[in-house]
C-alpha cells in the first residue's frame, strides 16, 4: 500500500506518505533559503529538547519527517468549542509553558529573542497529550509580544469567529501566558490589532 495525501499548506507543498511501515510527512520546499532555516531550526530545537518533529531524511529540496498524526491545535480549538468544553486550563496551560520553553532556549542559543511569526493553529500539533511545533521556516528575531498577540488574534478569528467561547479561550490564554513570562500587556494587545487587520486583508 501506497498513499500520498496532500496537506493544507499556504508556502510549500506537504504530503502525509503513508506505507506499509507507517506513516511519514514530506515538505518540498518553494524556497531553499527556507530549506535550510527549517532544517536548521528543527535541529537546533530537538537539540535543546523543544518538541519538533524528528528528522527522517533530508532530500535535496524536501524533508522527509516523522508523523505527529492529524490532531492539529486547530482541531482540537474546533472539537472543543463544539463539545462546549470549559475545562480547558490543561490546554492553556501546556501551550504556555510550550512557549516559555521555546522562547527560554532560542534566547539562550542565539543570544537574541526569536519568534515563530507565524502563529497559525495549524502549526501546533498534539501528540501523545503534548504540544509539538511545526513549521519553522519563518523564525526570525523579534519579539514574543508579536508572536502572543497573533496567537490570540487567530484563537478569535476561526470560523465562526469571535464567539463567546473563543473570546474566553483567548482570555484564558492570555492571562496564562502572562503568568508565566514577563511581556508588556499593551504591546501584546498593539499586536494583536495589528494581526487582525492581516488577517481580515488576507481573507478580502
Ligand atoms: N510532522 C508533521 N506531522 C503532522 N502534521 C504535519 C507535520 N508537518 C506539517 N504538518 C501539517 O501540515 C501543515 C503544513 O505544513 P507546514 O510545515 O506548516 O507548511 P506550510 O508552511 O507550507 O504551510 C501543517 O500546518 C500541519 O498541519
Ligand atoms: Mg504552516
Amino acid at each position: 500500500m501506497h498513499k500520498e495525501i496532500e496537506l493544507v499548506s499556504k508556502r510549500n507543498r506537504v504530503l502525509r506518505i503513508i506505507g506499509n511501515g507507517g506513516s511519514s510527512i514530506r515538505k518540498e520546499f518553494k524556497v531553499m533559503k527556507r530549506f535550510s532555516a527549517e532544517t536548521g531550526m528543527l535541529k537546533l530545537l530537538k537539540n535543546e529538547g523543544i518538541r519538533v518533529p524528528d528528522i527522517l531524511e533530508v532530500g535535496p529540496d524536501y524533508l522527509l519527517l516523522e508523523d505527529l498524526g492529524d490532531e492539529t491545535l486547530l482541531a482540537w480549538l474546533e472539537r472543543s468549542e463544539n463539545q462546549n468544553l470549559k475545562n480547558y486550563e490543561f490546554m492553556v496551560e501546556e501551550m504556555a509553558e510550550f512557549l516559555k520553553d521555546f522562547y527560554r532556549a532560542t534566547q539562550a542559543v542565539f543570544n537574541e529573542t526569536m519568534i515563530m511569526n507565524d502563529m497559525n493553529f495549524r502549526n501546533f500539533i498534539i501528540h501523545e497529550d503534548r504540544i509539538y511545533r511545526v513549521d519553522l521556516e519563518q523564525i526570525s528575531k523579534g519579539e514574543i509580544e508579536a508572536d502572543i498577540g497573533r496567537l490570540l488574534a487567530f484563537a478569535t478569528t476561526y470560523d465562526p469567529p469571535k464567539t463567546d467561547w473563543k473570546i474566553q479561550f483567548r482570555n484564558s490564554l492570555l492571562e496564562k501566558i502572562l503568568k508565566v513570562m514577563d511581556l508588556d500587556r499593551k504591546l501584546v494587545q498593539r499586536w494583536e490589532i495589528e494581526e487582525y487587520k492581516d488577517i481580515e486583508d488576507r481573507r478580502k
